[in-house]
């Protein structure tokens, strides 16, 4: 098969590697329909994510068909079409039993494109497999689906149910990016009174208008805590939700917050941020942090299949898998392409 595979730094091809089998009795292997490439893929490019051994094929995100089960595969079949997750669960650790699957004791986690093979490629095993994909609902598209292997979990996870969204709120989102616009598409199903969306890059903006941001802030140019100030009688948002995953937006996401509030960080950090716990000791703030669990798929199959959330929005550029290659340089420049998610299917 072909497979898309890291070779340290900066080096990656589409290129021969053998098709994945079954190894423990609870694996399945999936044939990828659908899949797509995340802002993570990108870090472990970089070399930023030490883990990722040359070799490995890399994602963590695909909707596909099951093509062969282990023995002790239970309630996923042959044929069956599902969502394989961003986090695999053994189900059965102490974090698993509580729905902190990201956390698995038990061999599972983010281990997908991380610790073993992931699913940029024509088969990928998936370990877990009863706990670990979900099937597809009738009536919804692989595209649509495919967002819910990481983007929109996360967000609505680490972002609005975290930060506690409620409503008549208003949340100000740092990082207008995939995750950023799943925070604010996902805290639309809240009725917040406000969504103040804060970027540096215009299009990105314009992208956060459309899945429901009424108040957009360039920060290259505007101040965001006069926009927030002036929404909320300058006490500051109910929840600020940082999703860039930078020292400076993470200190903005907690400048923003009003007494009582809640900062929700989602970004992903390398560096560390100054917590001025000197401003905020008195002011009753609660900062969350998190890696996305993926406990509420079932629920946003539910918003999906009910057509609650327009998951197939976040969709800009569509390829073949052959065109691996190209898809990451699309997906890689943002600001020339207009990129959100790229989906890549096999041909015909
Ligand atoms: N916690 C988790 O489980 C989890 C899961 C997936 C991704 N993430 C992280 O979430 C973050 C966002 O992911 P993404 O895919 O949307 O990334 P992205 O790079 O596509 O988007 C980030 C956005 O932030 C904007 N930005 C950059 N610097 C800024 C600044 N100083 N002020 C305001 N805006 C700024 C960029 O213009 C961009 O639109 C990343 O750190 C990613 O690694 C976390
Ligand atoms: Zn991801
Ligand atoms: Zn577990």
């Amino acid at each position: 098969m072909q497979a898309l595979v890291y070779h340290g730094p900066g080096r990656k091809a589409w290129e021969d590697k053998a098709e994945p089998a079954l190894v423990d009795d609870t694996d399945a292997i999936v044939r990828v329909d659908a899949v797509t490439i995340c802002g993570t893929d990108l870090h472990i490019l970089k070399g930023d994510v030490r883990e990722v051994t040359p070799g490995r094929t890399l994602g963590h995100e695909a909707v596909g068909t099951v093509e062969a089960i282990g023995a002790g595969v239970k309630h996923v079949h042959v044929g069956d079409r599902v969502l394989v997750s961003c986090i695999t669960a053994c189900g059965a650790c102490r974090f698993c039993r509580e729905g902190h699957y990201g956390q698995c004791l038990g061999g599972g986690g983010w281990i997908l494109g991380h610790l073993i093979d992931g699913t940029q490629a024509e088969y990928v095993r998936v370990p877990f497999a009863d706990t670990s994909t979900y099937p597809v609902p009738a009536g919804v598209s692989d595209e649509q689906v495919l967002m819910l292997a990481d983007i929109l979990p996360t967000g609505y996870e680490v972002g609005v149910l975290n930060g506690r969204v409620r409503p008549g709120d208003v949340v100000a989102v740092v990082g207008a990016g995939p995750i950023g616009l799943s925070v604010i598409m996902g805290s639309r199903l809240f009725s917040p009174s406000h969504i103040v969306a804060i970027d540096l890059a215009d299009p990105r903006l314009e992208a956060a208008k459309s899945v429901g941001a009424d108040v957009t802030v360039n920060s290259a140019r505007e101040d965001a805590s006069e926009a927030v100030g002036a929404l909320t009688g300058g006490l500051g948002a109910d929840v600020t939700v940082e999703a860039v995953g930078v020292p400076a937006t993470f200190e903005l996401a907690a400048r923003l917050v009003r007494p009582g509030g809640h900062v929700a960080n989602v970004g992903v950090h390398g560096e560390p941020a100054t917590l001025h716990l000197e401003e905020l000791w008195i002011r009753n703030v609660t900062i969350t942090t998190g890696l996305v669990d993926t406990y509420s798929t079932p629920t946003l199959l539910r918003l999906i299949s009910g057509h609650e959330l327009d998951a197939g929005r976040f969709v800009t550029h569509r390829f073949t898998l052959d065109q691996f290659e190209e898809a990451y340089d699309v997906f890689a420049r943002p600001s020339d392409t207009g990129a959100l998610k790229v989906v890549l299917t096999r041909e015909g």
